[in-house]
């Protein structure tokens, strides 16, 4: 239990890592928090302008999840793992850093599902990426995606992830809270639009 918690806590800082905010910083594009919906992702990075900004953001909080989950199945045994995929989740959306006020976690959550089972992550992310391209809203994507991972968990044999998925799936639609509100007044704005 000792070692659960360090990875708990190493999963934790590792997606704590604000990437948007950094990114945003040095590529001069201002506080991402007071820009568009104020959310610290790589959607928001995007409503700057800045397409290279959006894309390392995206990559690299996709990054810090998929390496959480990476370094403790390389050194750990395999409960740690889940453990330390949640926490790399939960880091991004409470980073100590930000006063505990960070992003909406789906990037990370993509990244640590490619890291733990990379056809659950494909198929999630190929989720994501077609309800994108269909309807043009990022939340929406990520919230049906988030909704049919524990389904694709379960179809491709994956049942010891299902209850991490439905957290993780729970996760998500707390942190959009705002944006489902946005949805269903038809005002939330398509990608790449402030
Ligand atoms: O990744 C977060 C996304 O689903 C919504 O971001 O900025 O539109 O609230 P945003």
């Amino acid at each position: 239990p000792g070692m659960l918690a360090l990875w708990a806590l190493a999963g934790y800082l590792l997606g704590s890592v604000p990437f948007g905010v950094i990114l945003s910083r040095v590529f001069g594009l201002g506080d991402l928090r007071s820009i568009g919906s104020g959310n610290i992702g790589a959607t928001n990075v995007l409503r700057t302008g800045n397409r290279t900004a959006a894309a390392l953001t995206l990559i690299l909080d996709g990054g810090k999840g998929a390496a959480a989950v990476l370094i403790a199945r390389t050194l750990a045994a395999e409960d740690a793992v889940q453990i330390a995929g949640l926490a790399a989740f939960l880091g991004h959306c409470f980073p100590v850093w930000l006063g505990f006020r960070g992003g909406k976690g789906v990037a990370t959550f993509l990244g640590l599902l490619l890291a733990y089972a990379w056809p659950l992550g494909l198929a999630a992310c190929a989720t994501w990426l077609v309800v994108a391209a269909t309807l043009r809203f990022s939340s929406l994507s990520a919230l049906i995606a988030a909704c049919l991972a524990p389904v694709f968990a379960a179809l491709f044999g994956l049942g010891h992830a299902v209850l991490m998925l439905l957290a993780l799936a729970t996760l998500i639609f707390i942190r959009h809270r705002g944006n489902i509100e946005r949805l269903l007044k038809g005002e939330e704005p398509k990608i790449g639009k402030k």
